[in-house]
């Protein structure tokens, strides 16, 4: 080689060495894309090597450009830097913590790397906007795509990922999480919501220390039975009702979820929350694509009032079934009759219901089977013919007959179940889920049907086709769901060689698939969710159900609380509260604790004294008056009976100028023998004045309090007004009206 052409070798050298520099350079220029409602932001960028990351999460910066500035003021030390917080962390590479992705792919290698691609912005309407970050592996093109829904007015945020099999073969999805956020804070403090039969969504708060804390669902069906998929999250310290920065987050999912909250080595917290992985290995073939539950969130640095206001909104705008629709007064069987009614008895009841003065008579269980008669748990789930012998003129009879009452006519169903002691179990074994080799297991005394398999989703589409499509008047669907998955094995997936660990999955996908089918043909009528009590309630079951049944304990002080803690998360227009027997607490408390949300009754009318039906003919008109208020006015808990010897709750309109404020002694110590201090009526306008007056009184009664008073609203607002609460006034509504 010459000189000359050394020297031009070496320059080319230099040339293509500066032109990589620029190109990895520019390579790794960040991109920014935030995420942002009318108030809060999200902010998504990648790193020098073009993984994404999120690097904030809080109320909005004022001025878009200081997103740039944020990544610098963090110093991560070790070789991690900036893996803790990626936006959607695969497993099997460089990561080492709690992923949100993890793959077996098609040759059996069990890493992946997700790299950003692209982004796109699409707009809805003015209102909502959908943003999608495309990711993918450089190695095996797996793509994820993460999307953010934009709800801006309500500061919601709907989030999911489509995850998307770019192999030759079939890969194998071991963890396939909806979102995985990254927070920073002092500290965090996470309010869960667990329970059990008859005692749904009791709060626990914990201080999140270094570590994993998970929140999850084994269960298959009744998923909720213990924990339920949502969430409070404070940051710096826990929030009140009216301060802190809080984020309240929920799985739209109706099987089996997992939350993971993992506080990392720099005290970020890291939130994955998705299906459960739990016996769910999912096989994803060539070219197929696999999207994620949503998981839904909002945040507000104004406290869990403001929070839950926000996501009451977006639910009745967006979500809940005919969420700014009407709803139905009802008076149901349940706990008058339990299994034992026959025609004759419920065209009696259909009479007490009209005579109460309610819109609608709802038949629960019992109504069917004939070989094995539903008379009780034991039989007949699963034959869906009305038993000849309580009900020998069918539903058609009853809906005919509620009409001439002057009633509307609902019915209870349990689609989903089968008691082995029916035809169905004897002519289908194969469509129940069970262990064909093992003793079978029981949860009420009933199996869960295989809905993975289609010819299951016909039978089940078809009671509700047959019940509905026959009896067109017929006004009202509970919906209930009352077993668990015991020996989750499905002949189905056995025969047409799928995998067993897809059951979990394709559970809940055939559900969903039937329940498109119902509402395709039958979008009008009402349906109330139920699962042996509040053991099924997200956000993607309410997208078919206008209402949700909290739980069968209706005793109203322990009503005040289970209701108090659904709120944080559902608007009470979904909320069915029914005055029963179930306690000894005085009618007049029973009634007022119903009225916030769904009202509707499961008495024995014939059985109440004059007084008590003269009270409940007129509470049913004052409901009337107060519905439109309750349920689409904003909810403020004004006293949380978990402070107090006393609980507090206000809806407002809109305008400010009309608010209903529910008030209960939930104690019987001396505490509650008054209430001392005024109760702050934050929610009102402090410009407007406002008379109060109590309403849905006993016969007989007066009220101690003076209405005389007009009131300013700065006054409510800042000192508060004393509802005069004692063991003799344990129950006190008020309505409050701008002058
Ligand atoms: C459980 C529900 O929660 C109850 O309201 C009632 O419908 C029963 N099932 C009927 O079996």
């Amino acid at each position: 080689m010459n000189l000359r052409s050394h020297s031009h070798s070496r320059l080319l050298l230099t040339l293509s060495v500066w032109l990589l520099a620029v190109l990895s350079l520019s390579a790794a220029a960040p991109v920014f894309i935030p995420v942002e409602t009318a108030h809060n932001a999200l902010l998504l960028q990648t790193d020098k090597d073009g993984r994404l990351l999120m690097t904030y999460f809080g109320t909005k910066l004022n001025h878009s450009a200081d997103y740039g500035q944020v990544s610098a003021q963090t110093n991560y030390h070790d070789s991690d830097t900036g893996f803790f917080n990626h936006a959607y962390t695969p497993a099997g590479t460089w990561n080492l913590v709690e992923p949100a992705l993890s793959i077996t792919h098609a040759d059996g290698n069990v890493s992946t790397e997700l790299r950003y691609v692209s982004h796109t912005t699409e707009a809805t309407d003015a209102n909502v906007k959908t943003v999608s970050v495309l990711l993918s592996d450089p190695v095996y093109k797996t793509e994820v795509t993460l999307y953010f829904k934009i709800y801006a007015k309500e500061d919601v945020v709907e989030q999911w990922s489509v995850i998307r099999n770019n192999e030759k073969g079939t890969l194998t999805m071991g963890k396939y999480a909806s979102a995985n956020l990254t927070f920073t804070a002092k500290n965090y403090y996470l309010t869960h919501f667990h329970g059990a039969w008859a005692q749904e969504m009791k709060p626990e708060q914990t201080l999140l220390t270094h570590g994993i804390k998970t929140i999850d669902s084994k269960l298959g069906t009744r998923a909720n039975l213990y924990e339920h998929p949502v969430f409070v999250l404070a940051f710096d310290k826990p929030a009140t009702e009216t301060e802190g920065k809080v984020m309240l987050g929920t799985l739209a999912w109706s099987g089996n979820f997992k939350m993971d909250f993992e506080v990392d080595a720099y005290h970020q917290l890291r939130v994955i929350p998705g299906i459960n992985p739990f016996q769910s290995e999912y096989p994803l073939a060539s070219g197929k694509e696999f999207k994620t539950p949503s998981f839904i969130y909002t945040f507000s640095d104004k406290g869990t009032g403001e929070a839950s206001r926000q996501l009451h909104r977006w639910a009745r705008d967006y979500r809940l079934y005919d969420g700014n629709g009407t709803r139905l007064t009802l008076l149901n069987n349940w706990e008058a009759t339990y299994f034992n009614f026959d025609q004759e008895k419920l065209v009696k009841l259909f009479a007490d219901g009209k005579k109460l003065g309610v819109d609608l008579f709802l038949l629960d269980d019992g109504w069917f089977a004939n070989k094995y008669p539903r008379n009780d748990d034991k039989a007949g789930l699963g034959d869906w013919e009305p038993n000849a012998k309580k009900l020998p003129d069918g539903v058609s009879y009853l809906v005919k007959e509620a009409g001439k009452a002057g009633v509307k006519f609902g019915i209870w169903v349990e689609p989903e179940m089968v008691n082995p002691k029916s035809e169905l179990y004897e002519k289908h074994p194969d469509w129940v889920i069970r262990q064909t080799e093992r003793p079978e297991h029981y949860f009420r005394n009933q199996l869960v049907l295989d809905l993975t398999n289609p010819q299951v989703q016909d039978y089940v589409f078809g009671v509700m086709d047959n019940l509905l499509g026959k009896n067109p008047e017929l006004s009202f669907i509970k919906w209930d769901c009352n077993s668990v998955i015991y020996n989750a094995q499905s002949a189905y997936l056995q025969k047409t060689k799928q995998k067993q660990s897809q059951l979990y999955v394709d559970y809940v996908r055939g559900l969903y698939k039937v329940l498109d089918r119902v509402r395709a043909a039958y979008p009008k009528v009402p349906m109330m969710l139920c699962s042996g009590g509040g053991g099924r309630v997200d956000y993607e079951a309410l997208k078919y159900f206008t209402e949700y049944w909290p739980s069968d304990n209706t005793d109203p002080l322990e009503r005040v609380y289970i209701q108090w803690n659904y709120s944080y998360f559902y608007p009470v227009i979904a909320s069915c509260n029914h005055i029963t027997d179930w306690s000894k607490v005085g009618l007049k408390y029973r009634t007022d604790v119903a009225m916030m949300g769904k009202m509707g009754y499961d008495i024995v009318v014939s059985h109440l004294s004059e007084n008590d039906l003269k009270f409940s003919q007129q509470a049913l008109k004052v409901y009337d008056s107060l519905k439109e208020l309750v349920w689409r006015g904003d909810l403020y808990r004004l006293a949380s009976p978990y402070e107090n010897a006393y609980a507090s709750s206000m809806f407002v309109n809109d305008a400010k100028t009309k608010a209903v404020m529910f008030n209960y002694v939930v104690t019987n110590r001396f505490d509650a023998t008054y209430t001392p201090t005024p109760i702050r009526l934050t929610g009102l306008d402090a410009t407007k004045n406002y008379r109060i007056k109590e309403i849905n009184l006993y016969p007989g009664t007066s009220s101690s309090l003076n209405t005389s008073t007009v009131f300013s609203g700065d006054f409510l607002v800042k000192n508060g007004y004393n509802p005069d609460l004692s063991l003799q006034r344990t129950s006190v509504v008020l309505e409050i009206t701008a002058e």
